[in-house]
């Protein structure tokens, strides 16, 4: 089936060897950092678009992209994306769930240990000419509690990275059996509101949607430990952003580490003005190895749509 004809807009940045690997087949065109109206009125021409979280393919998308075939969200959320909708349109969507859950996990320690050490902070200070030994005082992972929400790909290699810091674990995931729980070595909780209450640390690993959006809000945090550490690598809002400030501001909660946001890009936030919060701008899936998995994963998705085969996690 000869594609040579086909056009192919790369939206969103992935790894370069996988931009020649379609360029081999087919027309590509890079075209970063597109308005939502810029988009609209290019979409027409292409047949296939590869994106990551930030492109919105929504109604006013779908109902301009004429000849688009396939949608590769090169990635595994999918909260960008009106699935409905595109499948009425017939357009396929694929995404790429396995391949950067490693570097979601490893982004996810990072914060955990950066937050209960206080390294961003200690760093900012030395850096600015002080030493300072007695504020930064942490607090180890050993021996405490914590709590998984959702234990799916990215909670079960958490289970497994925290249990090689000798953490106790415990989750709350109402969609997997409990075979693996076992599995992960991990001790069920049937309610939100039962993990909160026993965790010293919190972590979540759900996708976006409306039954996971506030999932931790003022009512949550009032039942949680005084001085829990919060962690969020999976989608902004999960966590209600101003019931944590609300909560570190009153000193319930002693530190968040925060890489996702209820808005995106996010250049100012009330958080911010907290020491005790380390905030990154979405780079779970930051890593040359994820992003080239994810793009090579995405690049044989997309090519294989465009050649009606059958597409991988569409
Ligand atoms: C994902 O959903 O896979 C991550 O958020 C990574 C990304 O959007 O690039």
């Amino acid at each position: 089936f000869n594609i040579k004809n086909m056009k192919v807009l790369i939206a969103e940045m992935v790894d370069k060897k996988v931009v020649e690997k379609i360029k081999a087949q087919c027309n590509v065109d890079e075209k970063y950092k597109l308005s939502h109206e810029e988009l609209l009125k290019i979409i027409p021409e292409y047949n296939a678009i590869i994106i990551r979280s930030e492109t919105q393919v929504n109604r006013s998308f779908l109902d301009a992209a004429v000849n688009l075939k396939i949608v590769g969200r090169a990635g595994s959320g999918l909260d960008n994306i009106d699935i409905d909708y595109a499948t009425k349109k017939g357009v396929i969507v694929a995404n790429t769930p396995e391949s950067n859950i490693v570097s979601a996990a490893e982004q996810t320690m990072t914060l955990l240990l950066a937050t209960s050490r206080n390294t961003v902070w200690a760093n900012n200070t030395i850096k600015s000419g002080k030493w300072d030994r007695k504020k930064f005082i942490g607090s180890e992972l050993y021996q405490k509690t914590l709590g998984i929400i959702g234990l799916g790909r990215i909670g079960g290699l958490i289970s497994e990275r925290a249990k090689g810091f000798g953490m106790n674990l415990i989750a709350y995931d109402p969609y997997i059996s409990d075979s693996r729980f076992e599995k992960y070595g991990v001790e069920k909780k049937n309610s939100i509101e039962e993990l909160v209450k026993e965790s010293d640390f919190i972590t979540i690993h759900t996708p976006r949607t409306e039954e996971t959006i506030d999932i931790i809000s003022d009512k949550e945090i009032e039942l949680m430990k005084d001085g829990v550490r919060l962690v969020n690598v999976a989608r902004g809002g999960l966590y209600n952003e101003d019931a944590l400030y609300r909560g570190m501001k009153s000193g319930k909660i002693a530190s968040v580490g925060i890489d996702v946001w209820m808005t995106e890009p996010q250049e100012t936030h009330p958080l911010y003005e907290f020491n005790t919060m380390i905030g990154t701008p979405h780079l779970g899936a930051s890593t040359r190895e994820a992003q080239f998995r994810v793009g090579d994963e995405v690049a044989n998705e997309v090519l294989a749509g465009l050649k009606g085969e059958i597409v991988k996690n569409a």
